[in-house]
């Protein structure tokens, strides 16, 4: 099974915490014993929002801090890939190329962001689109769509399952609020509406959890199931 799993900053690196950043690594380890072929997407985090605001205070335009960002994506990779084994690519994939490079050679692969403009959520789905993966899983701080912003609505209600079109109808007004609360960006939603991609967005606290939702199908986040896809990944079931 090919998975491309995308770790929101703030779940890997709220702040610099090598026992996160190790957890992490555990759990991707142990899907690459289990026979997965992996490809991971590291979000920039708490770092990259210290450097950016740091960065507009001293004027730069939105391209510099968007190229600042990036920057702090790939040291995150990094810093993953120094958790990892021997089974990784040592270096993060700049581009797809390089990514699906390195799961073709067998290794893990893991990138930050790629171009100004974007999150890593992009990244992540089209990454996911490229190599051809069976799985997108998003380990976000929400855990799962809602159809309202959880923070802020008591009522907010979390889907247990969305077609992709059902995902971009319901991310599309969200991306419009400043300070957005969407639990995976616009362009992300569109890239898994286009590719027709099973995605999987879960609460990434806890990386057992994106274990379980890779290797079983549990989780209590929310399956993104593109319609006429024929159910469950034929990996689970012969599980
Ligand atoms: P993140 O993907 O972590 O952005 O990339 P985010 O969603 O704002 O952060 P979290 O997940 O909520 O913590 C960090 C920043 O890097 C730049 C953007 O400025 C982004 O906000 N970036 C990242 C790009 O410009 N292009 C990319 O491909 C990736």
């Amino acid at each position: 099974m090919r998975v491309v799993v995308s770790i929101g900053g703030s779940v890997l690196a709220p702040k610099l915490d090598p026992g996160r950043v190790e957890g992490y690594a555990g759990a991707i380890e142990s899907l690459a014993r289990e026979g997965c072929e992996l490809g991971a997407v590291v979000g920039g985090g708490g770092i990259a929002r210290e450097y950016i605001g740091a960065a507009r205070d001293l004027g730069a335009n939105e391209v510099q801090l968007d190229q600042i960002g990036i920057d702090v994506t790939r040291i995150n990779a990094r810093l993953l890939i120094a958790a990892l084994g021997d089974r990784v690519d040592p270096t993060p994939a700049h581009d797809y190329d390089e990514a699906g490079d390195a799961i073709r050679r067998g290794d893990i692969t893991v990138m930050g962001g790629v171009m100004p403009g974007q999150t890593t959520d992009a990244v992540a789905a089209a990454l996911a689109e490229y190599v051809n993966a069976d799985l997108l899983v998003y380990a976000t701080s929400v855990d799962g769509v809602y159809d309202a912003d959880p923070r802020t609505n008591d009522g907010a209600e979390k889907f247990a399952e969305l077609t992709p079109t059902e995902l971009v109808d319901i991310i599309a007004p969200m991306s419009r609020d400043a300070g957005s609360s969407a639990p995976v960006d616009l362009l992300a939603a569109k890239l898994i509406e286009r590719a027709g991609m099973r995605t999987i967005v879960l609460d990434g606290e806890d990386p057992d959890r994106v274990e379980a939702a890779v290797l079983r199908g549990d989780h209590a986040g929310t399956d993104i199931v593109p319609a006429g896809s024929g159910g469950e990944p034929t990996y689970w079931t012969q599980r």
